[in-house]
């Protein structure tokens, strides 16, 4: 089953005189309970893209079916509404707030969302639980090293139940031995959690933790490969990115 359509999906900025063709006739689908990343490299378009599933920004053209619904039907609140309840962000600065605790940033989704986090405490528990924080809930982001801010933001990025969740560069900022921490908590959480995520990476290493590769060159899926882990590798997604020129 799909959680996420894109179709002929365009995106271009007028710079002046300059037309950048940031998406050109992107065509995606993730199916519930795939980790799929899409690989390309800096200036591919693959925070566009990621912001455009979001519905954080608007395609030139083409549609985005999220959770079964076409965002280019809905209005700006409904889409909102679609962001806050049904999809998770994950982003490389972990974008914590410094004067909420671990425990206030996992629930502040919630918050936002209008509800009693009285409520929710056992499952915001449970999820620190589950990337390793239960005993940092009342820290504050400066309390913490950057690999645990950004399993809070993990936690956050949960919290709400998402159909999907969306990880831009999420290890970008991390140093190697935090980097592979965090992606076996997404590749963990993912199977426990029976969770569709979609991360953009230009790191072949952080691509190889997928179950999917998606290559992206100059805003077009230029390849694919399946079965990432059982029967790809690392070296394989290299080896791919020297043949595509990436
Ligand atoms: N707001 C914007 N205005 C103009 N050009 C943009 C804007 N955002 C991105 N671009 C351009 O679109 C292309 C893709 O950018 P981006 O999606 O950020 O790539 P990536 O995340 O792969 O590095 C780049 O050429 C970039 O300069
Ligand atoms: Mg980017």
């Amino acid at each position: 089953m799909s959680v996420l359509e894109a179709r002929q999906l365009n995106k271009h900025y007028q710079m002046g005189e300059v037309m950048v063709r940031a998406l050109d006739n992107v065509n995606l689908v993730v199916n519930q309970g795939e980790f799929v990343a899409i690989m390309g490299p800096s200036g591919s378009g693959k925070s566009t893209l990621l912001h455009l599933l979001g519905g954080l920004d608007t395609p030139s053209d083409g549609e985005i079916t999220l959770a079964g619904q076409p965002l280019s039907r809905l209005s700006d609140n409904e889409i909102t509404l679609v962001r806050r309840r049904r999809v998770g962000f994950i982003f490389q600065f972990f974008n914590l707030l410094p004067t909420l605790t671990a425990e206030e940033n996992v629930g502040l989704p919630l918050l936002i969302d209008g509800q009693d986090l009285a409520r929710h405490r056992e499952k915001i528990n449970k999820l620190l639980a589950l990337v390793g924080l239960a005993d940092r809930k009342h820290h504050k982001p400066n309390q913490l090293s950057g690999g645990q801010q950004q399993r809070v933001a993990i936690a956050r990025a949960f919290v709400n139940d998402p159909e999907i969740v969306l990880a831009d560069e999420p290890t970008g900022n991390l140093d190697s031995k935090s980097g592979t921490a965090i992606l076996e908590l997404l590749r963990r959480t993912c199977a426990e959690l029976r969770a569709t995520i979609v991360m953009v990476t230009h790191d072949p290493r952080a691509a190889s933790y997928a179950d999917r590769v998606v290559f992206l060159k100059d805003g077009q899926i230029v390849r694919e490969l399946q079965k990432v882990g059982d029967e790809h590798n690392v070296q394989t997604i290299i080896d791919v990115m020297a043949g595509l020129d990436l």
